[in-house]
C-alpha cells in the first residue's frame, strides 16, 4: 500500500469488478458473490490496495444493477447480505478496502417507493419523492434521456415522471428531506458493516432545476440537471457522516463535467475525497494532449488538495485495446466508432504503455477488471445478445457497453474459459483462451504479469502513489517525468526509437528495448 492509516486513499490503486461479469460461483451463467470470494486471492494477488463493486443491490436490472430497487439488501442472483458481510471481512483479512456503488440520483420503479407513488396517484406526498408532472398531451420539457428518447414517461394515470437514464430508473427528488433522510441511513447501514467508501453514481446529477427550463440552445456546462449549486451541500452532509466514523470512510465521484474548476469543487476539503478522471480516460494517447491533461488535472486538484486520479477503462466505455489500437485513440460517448479498424497487437502494445503511465502518475489509480488481462472491446456480440438499454434506445444506433462487459476468462480453452456456468450471460468470444487468468499467469510477457509487477512496484517505491510530478525534458511525442530523485517514468508515443535518459537501473519497461533504447509505443519506469 502506497500510504498506511488515514490518507490510504490518496494514492490508492483500485480494482472495479463488475459483480455479474467477475467469476460465477453457481453455474448459472451471472457472476455471483461466490465467484469473487473464490477469485479473491487473484485481486490480492495484483497488489492493488482497493476494490471498487459496481452495484450489488437488488435490480430487476434494466440497467445492469443502476436501477436499485432495495439499497439495504444485495441482488439475489448474487448472492445474501450474509455473504456480502462475509466478502467484506474477507477481503479486509487480504488487505484490501471495499468500496461499494451507490445509486442516489434514481432508483428502480420496481423500488417500494415508486411502486407506493404510482399507486398513491396524482398530487399525494409519495409522487413527492420523485419528479411527476401533471397529465398532458406534452412532456413536461425537452429533456432527454441519456440512454436516448425523451426524459420522461408517464404512469398509467396519465402524469409525466423523470428519467435522465432508462424509464425504469425514475430520478429521486433530493429537493425533499425525505429523500435526503434515507440516503443518510443508507450510507450509515453499510459503513457499519465495514465497508471503507463508496463511489457515487451520476454524483453531479442529484439537484434539478425546479423550474424544469427547456435545454434547448443550452451548453454541457449549463444544463439545469447537472452541476447545480446545491448538490455540494448534500456531499458536505455525507462527508459528516464519513468522518464520525474512527477509521477512514471514503467518497469517489463520477462526474462527466466539462469545466475541470466545476470539477474539483467537488472534491473541496469538507466534500468528496476523489473524483474519476475522465478527461484522462477520453484522451487520445498523444503525448502533447495527455501532458495538457495530466497538467490541467494536476492543477485542478491542487486548488482543493486532492489527490488525482487516473483511469483508463470502466464498465461504460470501450475498452482501451481496442480504442488505441484506431487511428483516433480518443473517447466519446458520441462515436464509440464501432467496427472502425483495430489493429489489436499496436492497441495491446500502447495499453501497456498506458499502464505503466497510470501508474506512476501522482494521485490514486483505477483498474477495471480485464484491463490486467489486456482484454479487446467485444465488438461482435449479436444483436439478441445485447442487454445495454443504450442499444435498444437508440435502435442499434449506439452498440452500448455490453462489450466491455462480457464475463472474465479464468482458465481453459473455450467459453466458458472456467467463468463458472455454460450460458454466460453475454456470450465470449471463441479466441479467449490466449487472455485467461491461468495462461497470462503462465507467461512472463503478459500483460497479467506487467499489472502484477507494476502494481507491487508501486506498492514497494516510497514516491509513487500520492505526490508531485517534475517534468523531465524530453523530445517531441515523448513524455518523461520525475516522481523524486530516485524514481523517472519515460512514455514513446513518439513513432520512433529514442534514448533512454540517465539512470541506474531498470525497474520495468512495458515492451522489449532495441539495443538499450526505447522502442515507440513502449514505456519504462528508471530509478537513478
Ligand atoms: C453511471 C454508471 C452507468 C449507469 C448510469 C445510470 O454513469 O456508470 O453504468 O448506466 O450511471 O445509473
Amino acid at each position: 500500500m502506497t500510504e498506511s492509516g488515514s490518507a490510504w486513499w490518496r494514492g490508492a490503486s483500485i480494482y472495479q469488478v463488475y459483480v455479474r461479469s467477475f467469476a460465477d460461483g453457481n453455474g448459472d451463467g451471472t457472476g455471483d458473490l461466490t465467484g469473487l470470494r473464490q477469485h479473491l486471492p487473484h485481486i490480492a494477488g495484483l497488489g492493488v490496495d482497493a476494490i471498487w463493486l459496481c452495484p450489488w443491490y437488488p435490480s430487476p436490472n434494466a440497467d445492469s444493477g443502476y436501477d436499485v430497487s432495495d439499497y439495504r439488501d444485495i441482488e439475489p442472483s448474487f448472492g445474501t447480505l450474509a455473504e456480502a458481510e462475509k466478502f467484506i471481512e474477507e477481503a479486509h483479512s487480504l488487505g484490501l478496502k471495499v468500496i461499494i456503488d451507490i445509486v442516489p440520483n434514481h432508483c428502480s420503479d420496481q423500488h417500494r417507493w415508486f411502486k407506493e407513488a404510482v399507486a398513491a396517484g396524482p398530487g399525494s406526498p409519495q409522487r413527492e419523492l420523485f419528479w411527476f408532472r401533471p397529465a398532458s398531451p406534452e412532456p413536461p420539457n425537452d429533456w432527454q434521456s441519456r440512454f436516448g428518447g425523451s426524459a420522461w414517461s408517464r404512469v398509467p394515470d396519465g402524469e409525466w415522471y423523470l428519467h435522465l437514464y432508462a424509464p425504469e430508473q425514475p430520478d429521486l427528488n433530493w429537493e425533499n428531506p425525505v429523500v435526503r433522510q434515507e440516503f443518510r441511513e443508507v450510507l450509515r447501514f453499510w459503513f457499519d458493516r465495514g465497508v471503507d467508501g463508496f463511489r457515487i453514481d451520476v454524483a453531479d446529477g442529484l439537484v434539478k432545476d425546479g423550474a424544469l427550463p427547456d435545454v434547448h440552445g443550452r451548453t454541457e456546462g449549463q444544463l439545469p440537471f447537472s452541476d447545480m449549486d446545491g448538490v455540494h451541500e448534500i456531499y458536505r452532509e455525507w462527508r459528516r457522516i464519513a468522518d464520525s466514523y474512527p477509521d477512514p470512510r471514503v467518497f469517489v465521484g463520477e462526474m462527466w463535467l466539462p469545466d475541470q474548476e466545476r470539477f474539483a469543487r467537488y472534491l473541496r476539503p469538507d466534500e468528496l475525497h476523489s473524483a474519476f478522471n475522465f478527461d484522462f480516460l477520453s484522451c487520445p494517447l498523444e503525448a502533447d494532449k495527455l501532458r495538457a491533461v495530466i497538467d490541467s488535472t494536476l492543477e485542478a486538484h491542487a486548488l482543493v488538495g486532492a489527490p488525482a486520479t487516473w483511469v483508463l477503462s470502466n464498465h461504460d466505455t470501450t475498452r482501451h485495446v481496442t480504442r488505441y489500437g484506431r487511428a483516433d485513440t480518443s473517447f466519446s460517448f458520441a462515436d464509440r466508432q464501432q467496427g472502425a479498424p483495430t489493429d489489436l497487437e499496436l492497441g495491446t502494445r500502447r495499453a501497456r504503455a498506458a499502464a505503466l503511465l497510470s501508474l506512476s502518475l501522482p494521485g490514486g489509480v483505477y483498474v477495471y477488471q480485464g484491463e490486467e488481462l489486456g482484454l479487446p472491446e467485444v465488438e461482435d456480440l449479436p444483436d439478441e445478445a445485447r442487454q445495454d438499454p443504450v442499444f435498444s434506445r437508440t435502435n442499434g444506433a449506439d452498440p452500448g457497453r455490453d462489450g466491455c462487459r462480457v464475463p472474465l476468462p479464468w482458465g481453459g480453452e473455450s467459453a466458458p474459459y472456467d467463468f463458472g456456468g455454460g450460458d454466460t450471460w453475454l456470450p465470449q468470444p471463441g479466441d479467449w483462451a490466449q487472455y485467461t487468468v491461468a495462461a497470462e499467469g503462465a507467461d512472463d510477457n503478459s500483460m497479467l504479469r506487467l499489472y502484477q509487477k507494476a502494481l507491487r512496484l508501486r506498492r514497494e517505491l516510497p514516491s509513487l502513489g500520492d505526490g508531485t510530478l517534475t517534468w523531465l525534458p524530453s523530445s517531441d511525442g515523448v513524455l518523461a517525468f520525475a516522481r523524486d530523485d530516485h524514481f523517472t517514468c519515460v512514455v514513446n508515443l513518439s513513432g520512433a526509437t529514442v534514448d533512454l535518459p540517465e539512470h541506474t537501473e531498470i525497474l520495468l519497461a512495458s515492451g522489449p528495448l532495441a539495443d538499450g533504447r526505447l522502442p515507440a509505443d513502449t514505456a519504462i519506469w528508471l530509478s537513478h
